[in-house]
């Protein structure tokens, strides 16, 4: 008998009432660059599903003919979902109903990555009942795909088996941040590891997935120039983008982090779509030896900010005219004195860059947050270190500041009184 493929993987992809027709005529599985993140994993091969979220109804199941693409047909959908996958149906294609309250009972959610054993649980709901379970899927999966779906009448997947939740057996993709604080609990997210978290000063990951979904396209580059233990190398390597990440002293057994000075970086100008630096923000922290480390320098000193303005400046010379740069950096109090080393940097990145965004990011994992820590800013008045800041800047065009005048800005006010009026009427 044979077995099942090794990679045994699926993907729910989402449309409307306005959408599916295009689906299921053009056989294209599409979706925005919000969802991008979870197309980008689509191989050929791959087990898919169509969910109607107006009319709650689940179709299966389609084979993907293709990996993922960017506009593998532009004009579809009016070029709104650019994430596209072809498809083929395999065999009839069978309709769920109640498909969401399925799909939250199995675990399922808009950006699941689903292994093999969930694959196989999910398919169960779409087998025809005169055939065994593994017959059918063995069979599946050796199947020759229709490329026009013939859709059969619907199911209520209640009758047809128990709904067990999937653990493993998923894996979430990150959600791009609405608002601009960003907090992460964890450093990494997903199966495998980004960085190394008992790195001191490690980045969080998804700090950096956030940067690059937001700011650059697949196979853009993306350069880091003092990447300690290579959390951004390793966050763009599952991204599809390119990296090329330095440090000073590059971690043993990372052969593919370069080291490099980052106040001189080996690449033409304008050549990079994206730059992420999470410096040090002073000498509290012993990376290593290198006498060229920054972080020997203290943060009460005017030098440190002079040796990160020339990072500042090299950053500015590789980036492409238009794209981004993200600056992590946090403040310092020691010895009864506080350094806004935040601002400092920010007053030299002005120099250079216009600001996108300035991101406030909760210090989570500090060695300082501990009761004893706590008790101390309380009695002897100080504070721990809770936030630090994300700065993110764009390289501009010579020339294309807007001014003052040329904005126009009309704001919709909220009519407080008129709102608790209607309130008021209501009750
Ligand atoms: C906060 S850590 C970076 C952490 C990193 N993002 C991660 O997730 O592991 C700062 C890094 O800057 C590096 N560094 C300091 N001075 C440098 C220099 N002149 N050139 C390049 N890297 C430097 C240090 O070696 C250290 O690894």
């Amino acid at each position: 008998m044979e077995e099942t493929p090794q990679r045994v993987m699926s993907f729910i992809f989402a449309c409307t009432d306005s959408s599916q027709d295009e689906c299921l005529k053009r056989m294209l599985f599409g979706t925005s660059k919000q969802y991008g993140a979870l197309a980008i994993r689509v191989k050929k091969g791959d087990s898919l599903f169509l969910l109607n979220l107006d009319t709650d109804l689940l179709y299966g199941v389609f084979r993907a003919t293709s990996d993922w693409k960017l506009n593998i047909e532009p004009d579809a959908w009016k070029g709104n979902y650019p994430y596209q996958v072809r498809v083929e149906a395999l065999g009839e294609v069978v309709t769920i109903a109640k498909a969401k309250s399925l799909l939250k009972g199995m675990g399922i959610t808009g950006l699941s990555v689903i292994g093999k054993k969930g694959t196989l649980k999910l398919l169960e709901f779409f087998r025809p009942y005169n055939k065994p379970a593994k017959e059918w899927q063995e069979s599946l999966f050796r199947m020759k795909g229709n490329k026009e779906a013939t859709i059969l009448g619907q199911r209520n997947w209640e009758f047809l088996g128990k709904i067990e939740k999937l653990t493993d057996d998923i894996e979430e993709v990150p959600q791009l941040q609405a608002t601009t604080l960003w907090d992460f609990p964890r450093q990494s997210y997903g199966k495998t590891p980004k960085g190394d978290n008992k790195y001191a000063g490690v980045t969080p990951a998804e700090l950096i997935w956030n940067l690059v979904w937001r700011y650059t396209e697949p196979n853009d580059l993306v350069v880091d120039p003092m990447c300690g233990s290579g959390t951004t190398l390793d966050v763009c390597k599952e991204e599809g983008r390119k990296a090329i990440c330095y440090d000073i002293s590059p971690p043993n057994g990372r052969k593919d982090i370069l080291k490099n000075d980052a106040r001189k970086i080996p690449l033409e100008k304008d050549s990079v779509d994206l730059i992420f630096v999470d410096s040090p923000y002073g000498d509290n922290i012993r990376y290593n030896d290198e006498h060229a480390n920054i972080g020997n320098i203290s943060s009460e000193s005017k030098t440190f900010y002079d040796e990160l303005e020339k990072v500042i400046s090299e950053c500015h010379r590789i980036l492409r005219t238009g794209k981004v740069l993200g600056w992590l950096i946090g403040d310092q109090w020691v010895k009864k004195r506080f350094t806004p080393v935040g601002f400092e940097v920010y007053n030299r990145l002005c120099k250079y860059f216009d600001t996108v965004e300035i991101i406030c990011i909760p210090r989570r994992g500090q060695y300082s947050h501990t009761g004893f820590w706590f008790n101390r800013a309380r009695r002897l008045n100080f504070y721990l270190r809770g936030y630090k800041y994300l700065f993110v800047m764009r390289k501009p065009q010579e020339g294309k500041k807007q001014t003052i005048e040329e904005r126009k800005v009309s704001w919709t006010f909220n009519d407080r009184d008129k709102n608790a009026k209607n309130k008021e009427e209501q009750t």
